[in-house]
């Protein structure tokens, strides 16, 4: 299983980076504005660069099939790491699947987004999507089972040999990360203060303090035996 970074933040790129754990980075126009990143292309540039080769999604930002088109296009030119994030459907509920398809076919990564149900991941399988991101908050705001979709996605795949690779999004708690890593996520994109959490645990953080307490008692009994 992979674990990409839901942050256009590059402190946090880098700190989680240098850990080790991060495997790609996801962003969107909200996560981009939030982060700061009001110039698409010279962020995307920055990130793509700090991460490669690690994939960097960056979303479209039009409802116009053809703009999206040329958008994603565009994108794919700042850098080899970049992987252009395609909605299932516009804002009107027209799909965008042809969209996926001629990228995939002119050889571009596409991260097909916003997948709220297993039949829109169907689809973007079919139409050839490397990735396709589940986002399993939005799915559980209304009342949905995202566990059941995320496994009933990932066993479906595999039945038929699918190349797309089921990122789930929207995480907001641990225990979202515990259940989509459970339910065969390929991908978990995790927003950076999860991760954190995830890390940590006041047991743990209890245990060290007394290992340290310990080690520092013996080094002063040596001492005084030394002394004597
Ligand atoms: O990657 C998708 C994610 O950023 C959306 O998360 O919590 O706004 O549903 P959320």
């Amino acid at each position: 299983m992979e674990i990409f970074i839901d942050t256009a933040n590059v402190k946090e790129i880098n700190k989680w980076l240098e850990y080790g754990i991060i495997d790609g980075v996801t962003t969107n126009p909200s996560i981009m504005f939030r982060d700061g990143i009001y110039d698409i292309e010279k962020g995307a540039k920055e990130i793509a660069h700090l991460i490669e080769p690690r994939p960097l999604s960056v979303e479209v930002t039009t409802n116009d099939l053809n703009e999206m088109l040329s958008q994603a296009r565009q994108f794919a030119q700042w850098a080899n790491n970049i992987v252009v994030k395609i909605p299932q459907i516009t804002a009107d509920g027209v799909p965008c699947y042809g969209v996926m398809k001629q990228l995939e076919n002119d050889g571009l990564k596409v991260n097909s987004t916003v997948a709220l149900s297993f039949g829109q991941v169907i689809l973007a399988a079919k139409a050839g999507a490397t990735y396709i991101s589940i986002f399993a908050g939005r799915i559980s705001d209304e009342g949905g089972n995202s566990p059941e979709v995320i496994r009933n996605s990932v066993d479906w795949l595999k039945r038929w040999n699918y190349k797309s690779k089921i990122i789930v999004a929207s995480i907001r708690s641990v225990g979202d990360i515990l259940n989509a890593a459970l339910a065969g996520a390929h991908v978990i994109t995790i927003p950076p203060e999860f991760v954190g959490k995830m890390a940590d645990h006041k047991n743990t953080r209890e245990s060290v303090k007394q290992f340290i307490k310990d080690a520092q008692k013996a080094l002063d009994m040596m001492g005084n035996v030394k002394k004597t």
